[in-house]
């Protein structure tokens, strides 16, 4: 079967795999950007874990992060989707996003994330996605609320107390 891949007016989304490493560690490696995620930023090895997790996921599941690239350039401007999330009281599976500083405020994520949650109705067969929001982040709770996302109590999830949020799956 063909990878899956989506489009939108200015981005290409792919499934996020271990070919995506250097570009992937070079994000995850940025305090600025990781300090809204986990409160610092990730090695090489994790994310290259986290990127062999993900292509089994994709594998088992049928569903899990995607990389997001420019559509023109081909350039890797962040990461998203879904993943499994078993830290997470009466919760099953995590959406999250990360875009590139460079990138941030020209509605990427608004894009990206309107498209990965409308192509989760076919994949995904679960009624509610979470997301978690680390306190320090001052757009995570802004940026999910605006794509349809609406705030649970919070919950001591890896460690720190964090922002839940939930949405129905749409449609
Ligand atoms: C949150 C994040 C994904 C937003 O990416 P982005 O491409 O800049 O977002 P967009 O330009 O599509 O903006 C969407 C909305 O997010 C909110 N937002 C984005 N940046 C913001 C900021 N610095 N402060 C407050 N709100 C912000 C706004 O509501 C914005 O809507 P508006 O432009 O109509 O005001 C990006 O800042 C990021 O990767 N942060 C680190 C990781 C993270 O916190 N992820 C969220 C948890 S899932």
């Amino acid at each position: 079967m063909d990878a899956p891949s989506l489009r939108t007016k200015r981005l290409v989304l792919l499934p996020l795999g271990s070919a995506d490493l250097d570009e992937a560690a070079a994000l995850f490696a940025d305090p600025r950007v990781m300090v809204h995620i986990d409160g610092g930023a990730r090695g090489r090895s994790i994310t290259s874990r986290l990127l062999q997790a993900n292509e089994r996921c994709w594998k088992t599941e049928g569903w899990g992060l995607w990389a997001i690239r420019d559509a023109t350039s081909g350039a890797f401007i962040g990461q998203s989707g879904l993943q499994r999330i078993p830290e997470l009281q009466d919760a099953d599976v995590e959406f999250s996003m990360v875009i590139g500083r460079r990138n941030w405020r020209l509605g990427i994520a608004t894009e990206a994330a309107n498209a990965i949650l409308y192509d989760a109705r076919g994949r995904f067969s679960g009624n509610q996605i979470h997301a978690l929001v680390h306190p320090d982040s001052a757009a995570g709770g802004p940026f999910l609320r605006r794509i349809g996302f609406r705030r649970d109590d919070d919950q001591f999830v890896r460690g720190e107390t964090l922002e839940v949020w939930h949405t129905q799956r749409l449609g």
